[in-house]
């Protein structure tokens, strides 16, 4: 059993990273295999709408686009379930979120039943500061482009530096329940 875990904030020891760990935390007491995808490590570009506004994406669902994108495209595939954090920048998810899942969407939407993402269980986590304005409208953002995929969304979560105490301990025991239903 292997799950992805993607994290998207600059910040090594921030919200984002110990929502990451918890996630983590709880895929490894679960025996599963874990790769963890830290979206700003990479060079990750925005969608170009190559042609008309479709390109390589719509008809071969692969980006064109030479950069590290179609690394991680083709290494997240075998994954049995997903764990999507990004930090809440101005209500939506962060910059490198948005740019690999954009591009991500684009090349699997179209594939439906064969989308890497079909049917299989994900969690989002969006990660807000003080406010936590936003939060609602980045999860929204994120649920939009996980059902365009076709994932099995197992649950939208929301944690602030307000709830982090409690929300922590909930991402940890919600992979783990997403993994023993996979098991
Ligand atoms: C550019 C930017 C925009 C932000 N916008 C929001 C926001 O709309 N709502 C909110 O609650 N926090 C917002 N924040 C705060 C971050 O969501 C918060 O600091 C979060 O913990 C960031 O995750 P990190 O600790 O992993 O960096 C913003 C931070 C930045 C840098």
């Amino acid at each position: 059993m292997k799950i992805t875990v993607f994290t998207s904030s600059p910040n090594k020891d921030g919200l984002t990273a110990a929502c990451g760990a918890a996630a983590k935390e709880g895929a490894a007491a679960m025996g599963a295999e874990i790769l963890h995808i830290d979206l700003n490590a990479f060079n990750i570009e925005r969608c170009k709408a190559c042609g008309n506004g479709w390109g390589t994406c719509n008809k071969e669902h692969v980006c064109k686009t030479e950069d590290d994108f179609e690394q991680i495209h083709s290494i997240i595939a075998d994954s049995d379930a997903y764990v999507i954090i990004s930090p809440v920048y101005w209500g939506e998810m962060s910059e490198s979120s948005k740019a690999f899942f954009d591009r991500l969407r684009r090349c699997e939407a179209w594939k439906k039943e064969e989308s890497l993402l079909y049917k299989k269980p994900v969690i989002a986590v969006a990660a807000a500061g003080g406010s936590g304005n936003g939060t609602i409208s980045c999860l929204e953002s994120m649920e939009r482009l996980l059902k365009h995929m076709g994932a099995a969304i197992f649950d939208l979560i929301t944690i602030t530096q307000k709830s982090r105490a409690y929300k922590i301990t909930t991402i940890r025991e919600s992979v783990m329940e997403m993994l023993k239903c996979r098991i």
